[in-house]
């Protein structure tokens, strides 16, 4: 994965501010130079369990791995974040806080708004958390500790902006639970289409439940979905 350069006339500004740009260097730098082989030990040890991993075993076995979101993804997780102007913004997934900082960066820089970050595993929200601190963003987002299933179910504010990225047989599960709280022309993000399941799939591109979908090619591959409010 490479880190995209500073942009020319970028003076500094959005995610080259130099708070951002310092942690986001050092957390792609630290997310190129892992162990290439970390997830494939996961899954060996993953084979060596009696039964498939639970949701935390999972996030256990991975709790070195960092998996941040593609730069491209990132880029545009900002521009998407500076052109709706959301206010509520929920991450599925924190990890270390990649994708978090280029949110909370284009909330800092539109002004307003919040993001809630969900992560399962206690070291990630804890470094989460300092890298939010260092980039200067820890007023603009809030790493919910636990399982997003549940702890983005005491919500009560209504979602503009939600990006999924945590474990991929949980998105439809997770999406079930924010799906009261979306308001109508909300925007979902989803990584790593290419490893989506075909249910989630189905749901998310059902113009019958209100949803307008398309896949795009940065990155891994994402699907951008509005939730309309029109139920047919
Ligand atoms: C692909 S990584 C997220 C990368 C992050 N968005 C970034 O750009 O740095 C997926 C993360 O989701 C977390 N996760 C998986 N299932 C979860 C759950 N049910 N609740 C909260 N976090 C979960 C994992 O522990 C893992 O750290």
């Amino acid at each position: 994965m490479s880190e995209l350069p500073a942009r020319p006339g970028a003076h500094g500004l959005g995610l080259d501010q130099p708070a951002v740009s310092a942690v986001l260097s050092r957390l792609y730098a630290a997310a190129r130079a892992g162990d290439p082989s970390a997830m494939a030990r996961a899954h060996a040890e993953a084979a060596e369990l009696p039964a498939p991993p639970t949701v935390a075993e999972t996030s256990a076995l991975c709790a070195a791995a960092s998996l941040p979101v593609h730069p491209h993804t990132g880029r545009f997780l900002y521009t998407l974040v500076r052109t709706l102007r959301p206010r509520t913004v929920v991450e599925f997934g924190t990890s270390f806080g990649t994708s978090a900082v280029q949110l909370a960066a284009a909330l800092r820089d539109n002004g307003a708004g919040h993001l809630t970050g969900t992560e399962l595993e206690a070291g990630k929200v804890h470094q989460a958390r300092a890298n939010l601190a260092e980039a200067g963003l820890a007023e603009w987002a809030t790493v919910l500790a636990g399982d997003a299933r549940q702890t983005l179910a005491t919500m009560a504010r209504p979602v503009d902006l939600v990006l999924l990225d945590g474990w991929k047989e949980l998105y439809l599960p997770v999406l079930e639970v924010l799906e009261p709280m979306l308001r109508p022309g909300s925007v979902i993000v989803s990584d790593n289409l290419p490893m989506l399941p075909d249910g989630f799939l189905t749901r998310i591109r059902d113009l019958g439940r209100g949803y307008s979908s398309v896949e795009l090619p940065l990155g891994d591959g994402i699907e951008l979905t509005t939730w309309t409010g029109e139920e047919w």
